[in-house]
């Protein structure tokens, strides 16, 4: 019985328990009604303990957490947050969090960032709310706060990082709902930003907010700067008469700040330009004893007087509120001062400080809709697609998404182009690209949508629709048919479309040459009617390589004075016979094409005499053996050939031809032409005459008395080298859009032509970036010791900054005349990057710089190469500058060491000496070449 009672007891005691947790966990989460606290990077949803605020983690957001970087505080005592995700921006220039709002409610927004720290890479960005940029951040080295608070105009906020240079951050980002407060009366269209908000009178390092406040304001103390007098806190006075609807915590006005004669507040670090800024203070009498009339005083904001004689128990309440608006440039001196005949001086409990932003318009919400829409409507079929991915906030502003083109049409942003070629998108065509009203052009070519082509409103104003080379099929709707600005309409290679015209429709006009998949050449677009171009059917393949070859010859014809190459020797059947050979596959015919224009077949006896039967080897690798030629027309040529044993050929092979025969570039060596007649791989390009950038650099190579000849590259020549084989990588990194990795960016891969141009060479493992829809991870690894980014090798993560990274290892070696690996030297000086990044950290330039050149270089020039060298090898990609970057401050390098060189001279001209900058470099003999050499280039040569 007893014990029954018991058991009763502790049930009802635990039951009570429970609801009671319940009923504290319920509260709890409904005062944090209208809060969204975002933890950047977080592992998983948490409560902070000491606020009670419950914390998501943010992979709704941003699923991919390798931009995610654990900051390590200077602070040892730091216990907050630490994480912060960085955002390595290419495609679109902004990242944003885009947060639910209800429409008309007034909500404060709040952004942590949290510096990465320890790197010499500048970054810059800018803070918006919406598209209103509220704020800047440059190289901040300190941990930053930027509030907003602004009234919701619509269902959700974006609050954006908006890249200026290096990768933006960010580390937590908190929205609540503004109950009860008016800080958007008579400001509802604009972003007001917390300049300061200052708990006056509290202990240093105190922080007010949730659940003090509500809203989660944070209420910070203040060091006190600029007053006369040390002010008396006042703290911890007992409050009566407090109003609890006063909308500012009991907590903040317990403490204040007085001074017999004067208080003064003056903010640092205001923008410059001209802001109207919103200064509001908080007042409550914490004297009990104190009467109307005897604490007056009056108001100065920038010397200006705003109130006379204030007493904040003027009418009968011991609490007041003021604001007021001012306009500001730089600077708010911020007084209040005692009234003449006042026998106490000012007293002050709060004050909030905030800078006014005019709400910038977003792109017109028509289209905003839309084009999300669209987005959602792709990433049915295309989850992960990096471009999606980067497809936040406001479509077109400040920056437009990446395929987008914005314009204004009568006061508002409009969405004029949309270009989604190439992007390996694949389902249905999005049925609401049909919606955007003021679209000009849409291009969805070289994809794999597929299914029916959705039907177009007749208000559209397209005037051109490009669906090539995808898998779409069913009839060509009327109504696109039919739309009235419809200038061109390309729908080649869409095997299942059912080519069937309206009578209505003018088809006596189709350009019938064109109508292959392949050319985007229009002899007649400038009469305005419709071409259909390419509604031959090519799901056959051999169809395809016809009508290449048809367009190979074509072109030829017409282009032949103006090639490249000129083919006298090399025309006739034996030609039309190799390309009907084509061994290797090609995605779109459109690349024949321009292939064609360029590039040259050969026949295997046409190589044979070139080389007199592969007699002058310069060079060997892994793809096969390199032989020096003549053409017939005399030009010198180097041949590669693939070995028959070499079994990792082919695929590079492939790889080169489809990339080089394309790509032209003053700072890449260009393809002259190619052979694949019986099994044989042999790609033929011109022979450069000074051999490779590595074979100018190292000592060891030039033994004997080859070595006596050779004269060492100076300073300016390697200077120019670098910056000719930077702009040949920009060009890769940006080719047609499509961002081209070369893979294997070494100094043996940078050749040199007889006017010491660099030229990249060697595309053989070169790849486009995994840009679209493809994890981005490759199974192999390529590269070359020493030169080989560290993430990448761990990661298998392929990007662009891969290339920067080996790049930066070419900067060391052309710095400090090494390579990058020697087991020969002593242990720390084994791996040149390591040993050159601890001497350059320690400022120890000279060091590390070539011994053959010191003296002769210019310490700045230098030191910018140096700071450029450093930034590539940074461990973490995404602090590695872009190639175009590098560029920049290889630039800016030559340009400083040609002006000293221009001022030496000037000085020495007066005297004997000329200094000659010409280089002029015997050539080698071929059998010396270099045994490093894997990548079968040819190195120097004798002419
Ligand atoms: C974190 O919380 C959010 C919102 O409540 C929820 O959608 C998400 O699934 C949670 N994540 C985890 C890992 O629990
Ligand atoms: C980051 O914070 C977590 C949890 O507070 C802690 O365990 C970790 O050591 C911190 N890391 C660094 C680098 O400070
Ligand atoms: C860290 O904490 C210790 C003990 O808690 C304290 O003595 C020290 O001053 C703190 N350091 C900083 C930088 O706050
Ligand atoms: C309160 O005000 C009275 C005068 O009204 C003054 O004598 C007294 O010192 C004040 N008390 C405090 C704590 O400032
Ligand atoms: C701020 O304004 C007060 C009152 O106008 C003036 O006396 C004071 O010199 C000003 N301080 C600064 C730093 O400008």
């Amino acid at each position: 019985m007893m014990e029954r009672l018991v058991n009763n007891w502790v049930s009802s005691v635990s039951k009570l328990c429970f609801i009671l947790c319940l009923f504290i966990l319920a509260q709890q989460t409904c005062a944090q009604e209208g809060f969204l606290s975002i933890a950047c990077c977080a592992d998983h949803n948490y409560t902070d303990l000491n606020t009670n605020i419950s914390w998501v983690e943010d992979s709704s957001w941003y699923p991919d957490k390798t931009g995610c970087q654990k900051i390590t505080r200077a602070a040892a005592n730091y216990t907050g947050y630490n994480e912060t995700r960085i955002f390595d921006i290419d495609f679109s220039g902004k990242r944003c969090y885009s947060l639910d709002t209800i429409k008309g409610q007034d909500y404060l927004i709040r952004g942590t960032f949290l510096y990465y720290g320890d790197t010499i890479l500048k970054t810059s960005f800018s803070i918006s709310v919406g598209v209103t940029e509220i704020s800047q951040v440059k190289n901040s080295p300190k941990e930053l706060e930027v509030e907003g608070v602004f009234r919701a105009n619509k269902s959700y906020i974006d609050f954006c990082v908006v890249k200026t240079e290096g990768a933006p951050y960010i580390s937590q980002l908190e929205l609540r709902q503004l109950k009860g407060l008016e800080y958007l009366q008579g400001f509802s269209s604009s972003v007001q930003k917390l300049v300061k908000r200052v708990d006056l009178g509290s202990k240093e390092g105190d922080i007010i907010r949730f659940p003090a406040d509500p809203s989660d304001r944070i209420w910070k103390s203040d060091n006190i700067s600029g007053s006369t007098s040390k002010p008396n806190h006042v703290a911890d006075a007992k409050v009566v008469n407090y109003n609890a609807n006063v909308g500012v915590p009991l907590q903040v006005l317990q403490t204040a700040l007085t001074d017999p004669s004067r208080l003064e507040f003056s903010p640092d670090d205001l923008d410059t330009g001209d802001f109207q800024y919103r200064v509001i203070l908080y007042f409550l009498e914490l004297n009990e004893t104190v009467q109307p009339g005897s604490r007056l005083f009056d108001i100065y904001i920038n010397n200006e007087k705003k109130e006379t004689s204030f007493d904040i128990l003027g009418n009968g309440s011991n609490y007041k509120e003021l604001s007021f608006n001012v306009n500001a440039n730089g600077v708010l001196n911020l007084t209040l001062e005692r009234s003449s005949g006042s026998s106490l001086g000012p007293i002050c409990n709060a004050y909030e400080i905030f800078q006014v932003f005019p709400w910038k318009q977003e792109t017109s919400p028509n289209d905003a809709d839309v084009i999300l829409e669209v987005k959602s409507q792709l990433l049915v079929w295309n989850q992960q697609n990096k471009v999606l991915e980067s497809w936040t906030g406001d479509p077109c502003l400040p920056t437009p998404w990446k395929g987008l083109t914005c314009g204004p049409i009568n006061d508002s942003t409009v969405i004029t182009n949309l270009d989604l070629s190439s992007m390996n998108l694949n389902g249905s065509i999005p049925p609401n690209v049909t919606l955007l009203t003021n679209l000009n052009t849409l291009n969805m070519s070289y994809n794999g949508f597929t299914g029916e082509i959705p039907d177009f409103p007749s208000s559209s104003m397209l005037r051109s629709v490009d669906l090539r080379s995808n898998d779409l099929s069913g009839p060509l709707p009327r109504s696109l048919l039919m739309l009235p600005d419809l200038e061109r309409l390309y729908i080649g290679c869409n095997q299942k479309i059912v080519r069937e015209y309206p009578s209505s429709f003018n088809s006596s006009k189709l350009d019938t040459r064109s109508e292959t998949c392949s050319s985007t050449v229009q002899g007649s677009s400038r009469s305005k009617h419709i071409m259909i171009i390419g509604s031959v059917a090519c799901g056959s393949f051999i169809l395809t390589v016809a009508a290449g070859v048809f367009l190979v010859c074509f072109y030829k014809k017409k282009l032949m004075p103006q090639g490249i190459f000129n083919g006298k020797g090399f025309k006739g059947h034996s030609r039309t016979k190799k390309t009907g050979g084509v061994i290797f596959s090609i995605p779109i015919i459109e690349e024949i094409v321009v292939k064609s224009i360029s590039i040259q077949t050969f026949s295997l006896a046409n190589i044979e005499t070139a080389t007199q039967n592969y007699k002058t080897l310069i060079g060997e690798g892994g793809f096969g053996s390199v032989y020096r030629g003549t053409l017939p027309e005399g030009q010198d040529v180097a041949v590669k050939v693939r070995s028959a044993t070499s079994t990792q050929g082919t695929r590079e092979f492939e790889n080169e031809l489809n990339l080089l025969s394309t790509i032209r570039h003053e700072n890449l060596v260009p393809l002259l032409g190619y052979c694949c007649e019986n099994d044989q791989q042999i790609l033929v390009y011109p022979f450069m005459s000074n051999g490779s950038l590595q074979d100018r650099l190292y000592d060891y190579l030039f033994t004997g008395e080859a070595s006596a000849r050779k004269k060492k590259l100076d300073w300016p020549t390697r200077l120019s080298i670098a910056l000719g084989a930077a702009r040949g990588l920009t060009h890769l990194h940006t080719y047609a859009g499509r961002c081209v990795i070369h893979r294997d960016v070494k100094s043996s891969n940078i050749l040199l032509d007889q006017s010491m141009t660099a030229k990249v060479a060697d595309f053989g493992f070169s790849k486009y970036a995994p840009q679209e829809g493809d994890s981005g991870a490759s199974l192999e690894v390529r590269g070359t010791a020493g030169y080989l980014d560290p993430e990448y090798y761990t990661t298998h993560h392929l990007s662009d900054k891969s290339d920067v990274f080996s790049f930066g290892v070419v900067l060391f070696e052309i710095i400090s005349g090494r390579e990058p690996l020697n087991i020969r030297r002593p242990r720390e000086q084994w791996s040149l990057v390591e040993w050159a990044k601890q001497h350059a950290r320690e400022s120890n330039i000279d060091e590390i710089v070539d011994p053959s050149i010191r003296g002769g270089y210019h310490a700045e020039a230098m030191w910018r190469v140096v700071e450029a060298a450093l930034s590539c090898i940074e461990p973490f990609s995404a602090y590695r500058p872009c190639m175009a970057d590098i560029v920049r401050e290889l630039e800016d390098a030559l340009i400083i060491e040609n002006n000293a060189s221009e001022y030496m001279r000037s000085i020495e001209s007066s005297g004997s000496i000329v200094l000659d900058k010409r280089i002029v470099i015997p050539s080698s003999n071929p059998t010396e070449a270099s045994p490093i050499l894997t990548q079968a280039l040819p190195p120097p040569e004798p002419r």
